[in-house]
């Protein structure tokens, strides 16, 4: 069932001079119980179309959906109901300094009216879930940026939402620390059958914790997919610019320039694909040399993604044919220089 639905939504800015355009013509359907992440540069435009999931931020036009009722013009009581069921976390935690951990979390409840009787047991069940019980008392600055993070997630969850908007959760915590956050944030996903829609500029966090991804440019979503399909297979420039970047398989041009003979080529191979013997098989059926000079195996979503970069050697004919071979295995074969031939 689609969860939050936004129908070519865009958001204007008036600035003295000009118009900023930071969401154009977007159109998105993030489904119930999926991680939805959404990438892309800064700028792009992330944290202005997830806020308008919440109507934090009004969309110029288009409209906003959720549990397929369009919520775009909802005021008063009913806009605080829906609210109620979204809740959001940030990257700097905005957590209240002068009030201990349990006191933050309390404060959502009131604000949200939840029966006054049943709020201290709240606090205590909700601390529980992000493993924070012994910090009830503590105060937000003699916390640790994870345990911070882990505060906002407790307090985003206090009235039972059944969605959680997280803009940029991890981008102020280290890797470790940044593992701990998706570690919970998947629990939470799986046993709350929570629909979690994330943005990020962190590639390695979309890889790890997203189920689909949206990328996005310019205001404009230019790519959706799942996240193997994106790092897999990107289809757009741009998204192969920001996967390519993060793949990290760039060749040094002494490597092209130490090669004065045979060709250097690139190749993807996904999945089942990943796990044939190929560099052995073209060896031993073409008279050529192989070398491998680069590369690197990822799993995404339990699927490998390959990457290398070989270097072939030998006549002109037999480096053809060994191309050819090769290319009949993998997903993509490059050509990322020519020595001899
Ligand atoms: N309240 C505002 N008033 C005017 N311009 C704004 C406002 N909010 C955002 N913008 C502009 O809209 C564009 C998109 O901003 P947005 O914050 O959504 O990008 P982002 O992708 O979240 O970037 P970052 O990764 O840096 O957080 C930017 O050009 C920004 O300057
Ligand atoms: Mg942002």
């Amino acid at each position: 069932m689609t969860k939050i639905e936004l129908k070519n939504v865009s958001v204007q800015f008036n600035q003295k001079r000009r118009q900023i355009t930071a969401v154009n013509h977007v159109s998105l359907k993030i489904e119930e119980g999926e991680i939805f992440g959404i990438v892309g540069l800064s700028g792009a435009g992330k944290s202005t179309v997830v806020r308008t999931m919440n109507l934090l931020q009004v969309p110029t036009s288009g409209h906003v959906l959720i549990d397929g009722q369009d919520i775009t013009h909802a005021k008063g009581q009913s806009l605080g109901n829906i609210r109620k069921k979204i809740g959001m976390i940030f990257q700097h935690f905005n957590l209240i300094s002068n009030r201990t951990i349990g006191d933050n979390i309390l404060f959502a409840l009131k604000a949200a009216n939840y029966p006054k009787n049943n709020r201290q047991d709240r606090v205590t069940e909700l601390l529980d879930l992000v493993d924070l019980s012994d910090k009830v008392g503590d105060y937000p600055a003699n916390l640790s940026g994870g345990q911070k993070q882990r505060v906002g997630i407790a307090r985003a969850l206090a009235n039972n939402p059944d969605i959680l908007l997280c803009d940029e959760a991890t981008s102020a915590l280290d890797v470790e620390t940044t593992e701990e956050i998706i570690n919970l944030l998947e629990k939470i996903n799986r046993d709350l059958k929570l629909t979690i829609v994330f943005i990020t500029h962190q590639m390695e966090v979309a890889k790890r914790l997203f189920h689909r991804v949206a990328v996005m440019e310019n205001g404009e979503i230019v790519e959706e997919n799942e996240t193997f399909e994106i790092f897999g297979k990107p289809q757009h420039a741009f998204t192969q610019k920001l996967v390519g970047r993060h793949m990290n398989l760039v060749v040094p041009v002494e490597l092209e320039q130490k090669f004065a003979t045979g060709v250097l080529l690139e190749l993807t191979y996904l999945d089942d694909h990943a796990l044939e013997p190929l560099i052995a098989n073209v060896s031993r059926q073409i008279p050529v040399l192989l070398s491998i000079t680069h590369g690197k195996i990822e799993y995404i979503q339990g699927k490998a993604i390959g990457r290398l970069i070989i270097h072939v050697d030998g006549e002109p004919a037999e480096i053809k044919r060994a191309i050819e071979m090769i290319t009949n295995q993998v997903d993509t074969l490059t050509l990322l220089g020519k020595g001899g031939i």
